[in-house]
């Protein structure tokens, strides 16, 4: 039985690119798998508190215990907990002013946390979030997969140097590109992303073994 733990980060809504991909991939996974157990964390509608002065000690740093850090604290206990009891992340990631939208990259400010998903060794920093893997649906409206856009491209190089950090290594990008290109374009880039769905359905049968 596959966990999928499911990101989502769009401020579109029922618009969405990537939440319209997510969905198509979910309603995909469920014909192959009935019995995959889905946990919707969408990021948009709920989004996290900012990690400020006031809740920062919440998440691992040493300060005076106040209330503040203590909901920090057990909010970042819940968000690492789903991320341990899945087998696979399905990340929604709409590009955004070349990077993350500013909800998903506070859920990494809550999932990285010295001693539960990460430590430092002599060796250097080693990921603790073990045997996952991450499906990511990126979107962006620009082309940045070649050419000048390459160097700008802030989204999908942070999110594998975040994922790897905490363990995970085997990252595959579900990629929808050249949006505001017209429609040919537009329509090529969400075919060629439907396409690559079924591929990235892997059902981790031993998970339940
Ligand atoms: C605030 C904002 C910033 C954006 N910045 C970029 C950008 O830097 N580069 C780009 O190619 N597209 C950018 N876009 C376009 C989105 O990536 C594109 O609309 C995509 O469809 C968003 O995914 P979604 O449909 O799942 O929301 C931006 C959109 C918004 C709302």
């Amino acid at each position: 039985m596959t966990n999928l733990l499911v990101l989502r980060s769009s401020a579109t809504g029922a618009q969405s690119v990537s939440n319209g991909l997510i969905d198509e991939l979910l309603s995909q996974w469920r014909a192959r798998e009935p019995g995959v157990r889905v946990v919707n964390r969408d990021l948009d509608r709920e989004p996290l508190p900012y990690v400020t002065q006031a809740n920062l000690a919440g998440i691992g740093r040493v300060a005076p215990e106040t209330q503040a850090t203590a909901e920090t604290r057990a909010l970042s206990d819940l968000l690492i907990g789903e991320a341990e009891a899945a087998d696979v992340l399905v990340i929604g990631a709409p590009m955004y002013n070349f990077g993350l939208p500013s909800t998903l990259k506070s859920w990494f400010d809550y999932a990285l946390r010295a001693g539960r998903t990460f430590n430092y060794t002599a060796a250097g920093p080693e990921g603790l979030l073990r045997n996952k893997r991450a499906i990511v649906v990126s979107v962006r409206a620009g082309l940045y997969s070649e050419g000048a856009g390459v160097a700008n491209d802030h989204q999908e190089p942070h999110l594998r140097t975040l994922l790897s950090f905490v363990g995970i290594d085997d990252v595959e990008f579900v990629r929808v590109e050249k949006l505001a290109y017209g429609d040919e374009a537009r329509a090529e880039a969400l075919a060629a992303a439907r396409a690559q769905l079924p591929e990235v359905i892997r059902p981790s049968f031993a998970a339940a073994a």
